[in-house]
């Protein structure tokens, strides 16, 4: 027994110093400590002997256990410590070496003037308000005092999706209709819509056959020209600045009466002339006018007791403007270049 006991302990000594890694010491753990060990085949003929020997036999079987777990311990706890410090040395970090350019995305341009729009519109109590860029001939320009036929239609190449009926919507005007009508002739108005506009125009630098428009409407009572004067006025010194002067000039649309086109004084040269305002010292950003008597008419609101301004900006213009930049197709072609030069601190 003693000899079987010895033999055990100078295999397992043997083998423990071959070994090199922990896989291959707890495999050989399992081998000798385990339920099918030498040590558990050894115990079986515990209960065969007599009493006596039973004792002393049962004391070396636990002496060799206690030994074998110690070697096994000693050795697992070297080679945790040692896979550790390997794992250190390999995985350390250089902090000498260079940094590693991150290409960040930047905020699309023109959402980021949009939402500039509509935080100063907001401050003044409008709603910002959607509508659908499919829409119904009726809502774009039926109803916008534009009948079937009416050479105002001709300005807007519109794009038809079914017959006449269905197109895509060639301006925002029709989200006024849509509100008013909404409105149901009795409740006051105050909102903005911003949203794609389409139209069947040759792209160029200064055309695009999708491009964004940021529609306004005001109805109330006693609305006059220089409510939207002074709207536009605080919506043109926010954007371009404090000294940033306005005028209008008489222009026509069909749903509106008067119309207007409004300028804002050069922001480049202040009024001197120079080429962005093409010598004039003025630049045009919108159409405006007071919502036309028909127009009410046509959304239950009664002209002689309801008034109301409308106006509608263009985004890219607007946008091309306030951060220079001189082709509006900039904005749809998602080349990286190009837009990686707007990820500037000026733009945040
Ligand atoms: N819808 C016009 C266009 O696309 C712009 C416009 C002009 C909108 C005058 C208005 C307005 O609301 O009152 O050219």
């Amino acid at each position: 027994m003693k000899e079987k006991v010895e033999n055990i302990i100078k295999e397992v000594t043997e083998k423990l110093d071959k070994a090199t890694s922990l896989k291959e010491i707890n495999d050989l753990k399992v081998l000798y400590l385990g339920k099918k060990g030498p040590i558990s085949e050894l115990s079986m003929y515990l209960k065969d002997l007599p009493n006596e020997e039973k004792k002393e036999f049962g004391k070396v079987l636990n002496d060799l256990k206690t030994e074998l777990s110690i070697k096994f311990a000693k050795k697992i706890a070297y080679y945790t410590d040692l896979e550790l410090q390997n794992k250190l040395q390999n995985e350390q970090i250089d902090v000498t070496l260079p940094e590693m350019k991150i290409q960040t995305g930047a905020p699309n341009i023109l959402e980021k003037l949009v939402e500039e729009v509509e935080e100063v519109f907001m401050s003044m109590g409008y709603d910002v308000v959607d509508g659908p860029e499919i829409e119904e001939d009726k809502y774009n320009f039926e109803l916008l005092n534009i009948p079937k036929g009416h050479p105002a239609r001709d300005a807007q190449d519109t794009f038809y999706l079914e017959g006449e009926e269905i197109l895509l919507r060639s301006q925002t005007s029709p989200v006024q209709i849509r509100t008013m009508l909404e409105g149901g002739g009795n409740t006051p108005i105050r909102m903005i819509c911003p949203g794609k506009t389409y139209r069947r125009d040759a792209d160029d630098a200064t055309h695009s056959h999708q491009f964004m428009q940021i529609e306004g409407l005001l109805v109330d009572k006693n609305i006059s020209l220089s409510d939207l004067k002074g709207t536009f006025d605080v919506i043109a010194k926010k954007l371009f600045g404090s000294d940033c002067e306005t005028r209008f000039r008489p222009s026509y649309y069909q749903f509106t009466e008067p119309s207007v086109e409004t300028d804002i004084s050069c922001f480049a040269c202040k009024g001197k002339g120079c080429s962005i305002c093409k010598n004039t010292g003025w630049i045009t950003v919108s159409g405006a006018g007071m919502v036309h008597p028909n127009v009410l008419r046509n959304c239950g609101y009664d002209p002689s007791v309801w008034s109301g301004f409308a106006f509608g900006f263009g985004a890219e213009r607007l946008a091309m403007l306030k951060y220079g930049i001189n082709d509006c197709r900039t904005f749809y072609q998602m080349d990286l270049r190009e837009i990686s030069t707007f990820d500037r601190k000026d733009v945040e």
